[in-house]
């Protein structure tokens, strides 16, 4: 595991960004795994100015997002669908409509779509590198801390701990969907780098728990100690707490 300790959020943002604009500059028909959620909002950023510079070409690139609600309309603001068009699509020259893809949360058939995902990732080639962030209690998509994990993409519930922190994206605790559609532990695993970003003092435990190398599924994050390419990239206080 690489490390990297950025004095602040714009430095690890600044950071991550070089990592992922590298894999695109040395492949530029690359498969981007993307994740959502506060974290990599300054990295999306960054990597729109290089484009918009003409630094970074993202017209071949590809991505799959790690996980959307269940259920939930892809126009509704809270979606994940609605989030990456705003944060990240919408100002890069990517194909939107046939190079970006997100589980969808308005499925008739949630275990066909996970399926589904499962083998358009592998027909695609398989991820280059896999964004992630780290939910509170380790969770990595919506792999949530649990005995056993789930290997393949597939519908989840959300703990308690993770709706209380997405509620903050919500009017109310009550309105956090109650599940989600989340790449499971594989594809995370099978990508060929994985770069996590964690920012704040509330992910220090968990990062340090990551960092000693101990491996529990009470930590899922703690399963990329079994990845030998993962590039950590986090801020002063999560490090030091
Ligand atoms: C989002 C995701 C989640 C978040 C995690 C941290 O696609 O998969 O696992 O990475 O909940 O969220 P933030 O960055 O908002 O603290």
């Amino acid at each position: 595991m690489k490390l990297y300790v950025c004095k602040n959020y714009d430095e690890m943002s600044a950071k991550a960004a070089s990592v992922v604009a590298s894999v695109i500059t040395l492949k530029p028909d690359c498969v981007l795994g993307l994740a959502t959620g506060s974290t990599p909002v300054g990295m999306y950023t960054k990597l729109a100015e290089m484009n918009k510079e003409g630094k970074l070409d993202f017209s071949e690139v590809k991505t799959y997002n790690l996980d959307e609600y269940y259920p939930i309309k892809a126009s509704d603001p809270q979606s994940y669908r609605y989030f990456m068009d705003k944060n990240l699509f919408d100002n890069i020259n990517i194909d939107k409509a046939n190079n970006t893809h997100l589980l969808n949360g308005e499925a008739a058939d949630a275990d066909a779509e996970c399926a589904a995902y499962d083998k358009a990732i592998e027909a695609a080639g398989g991820i280059d590198i896999q964004v992630l962030g780290i939910g509170n209690n380790g969770h990595i998509g919506f792999n949530e801390p649990s005995d056993p994990l789930v290997g393949p993409t597939h519908k989840t519930g959300l703990t308690e701990s993770t709706i209380e922190a997405n509620s903050r994206f919500f009017a109310s605790a009550d309105e956090v969907p109650k599940h989600a559609l989340t790449m499971g532990m594989a594809p995370i695993m099978k990508a060929r780098k994985i770069i996590m970003l964690v920012s704040g003092k509330g992910k220090h435990a968990v990062l340090r728990e990551m960092l000693s190398g101990v491996i529990t599924t009470k930590n899922p994050a703690t399963l990329l100690n079994l990845h030998d390419d993962v590039t950590v990239v986090c801020d002063e206080e999560a490090y030091n707490g």
